[in-house]
């Protein structure tokens, strides 16, 4: 016979883990903060390995898998939230195997984009390393089969929503060419729907709608993970007592230039892990 776990009461204060290689989780944190305003969140941002999206899947893995396991035992989340297309479509299921506590992952939307798209053309904005992915592939075929998904890797966005959130300016040719590169494949000029396939992107998700134009519209997992994470606690006591914890793997002027939004977003308190 086997025996269900002993449900254990878990502990008011113990925090919803966000983990991402930069900035790029904030995007998830907003929505979860709409659904669990009390949940107390340590956001991890492993800048240090930022970007991720031009390492190989091997460093990846072991990155994420390796920080992963030491947070966990040291930080005690009741919840793992990867807010991370990239380290998501590769590490997610080996993290699961070795990791006890529920691990919450970022999927791109291509599901909610296929039932979006009335052309029947959907363009997928992501980084080299998640657009390759065969959990990607999977999806299309699963979702998409009978549309037509045109993918770009555009690094450059990513660069581009670290430093708005810093308070650096932007140089607007960033966001042009990523539309006019998505616009010029096969197709491309049937795009009404484009997937944020990096939590990045939703960061300058105005930017892109300027250059993309009035009649493409985009969709991105956040509100699919905050539903997620509320599902898996619901019922669970909360308490947030302090501002919220921002960790990160590198310091510097970089991370000193974050603090300001960081502080938007509830996390007051900044240190190295
Ligand atoms: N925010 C990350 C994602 O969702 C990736 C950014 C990067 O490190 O390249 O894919």
């Amino acid at each position: 016979m086997t025996a269900a776990p002993f449900p254990l009461p878990v502990d008011p204060t113990a925090p919803l883990l966000l983990f991402d290689s930069g900035v790029g989780g904030l995007s998830v944190l907003r929505k979860v903060r709409l659904l669990l305003p009390q949940a107390p969140v340590i956001y991890v941002a492993d800048n240090a390995g930022l970007p991720y999206g031009d390492k190989t899947e091997a460093q990846i893995a072991a990155r994420v898998s390796g920080l992963l396991g030491r947070l966990t035992e040291r930080l005690r989340p009741r919840l793992v939230c990867i807010a991370c297309n990239t380290a998501s479509t590769i590490a997610l299921a080996s993290v699961r195997e070795v990791l006890e506590v529920p691990i919450v992952g970022t999927v791109p939307a291509i599901k909610p984009a296929a039932a979006m798209t009335k052309t029947g053309v959907i363009g997928l904005l992501g980084t080299e390393a998640t657009i390759r992915q065969s959990y990607v592939d999977r999806l299309e075929a699963e979702f998409a089969a009978d549309k037509r998904l045109l993918r770009h890797a555009a690094p450059e966005l990513v660069a581009a929503a670290e430093a708005k959130l810093r308070g650096d300016p932007v140089d607007p040719a960033v966001f042009a060419r990523a539309a006019q590169t998505l616009r010029m494949m096969a197709d491309g000029d049937r795009i009404d729907t484009v997937v944020l396939a990096c939590t990045h992107f939703p960061l300058v998700e105005a930017e892109l709608a300027q250059a993309f134009g009035p009649d493409v519209s985009f969709v991105d997992g956040s509100d699919g993970i905050a539903r997620r994470i509320a599902y898996l606690t619901d019922g669970q006591p909360w308490e947030r007592k302090d501002a919220d914890i921002g960790l990160f793997t590198r310091g510097g002027n970089d991370v000193d230039r974050l603090k300001p939004c960081l502080a938007a977003h509830g996390i007051g308190r900044i240190a190295l892990f």
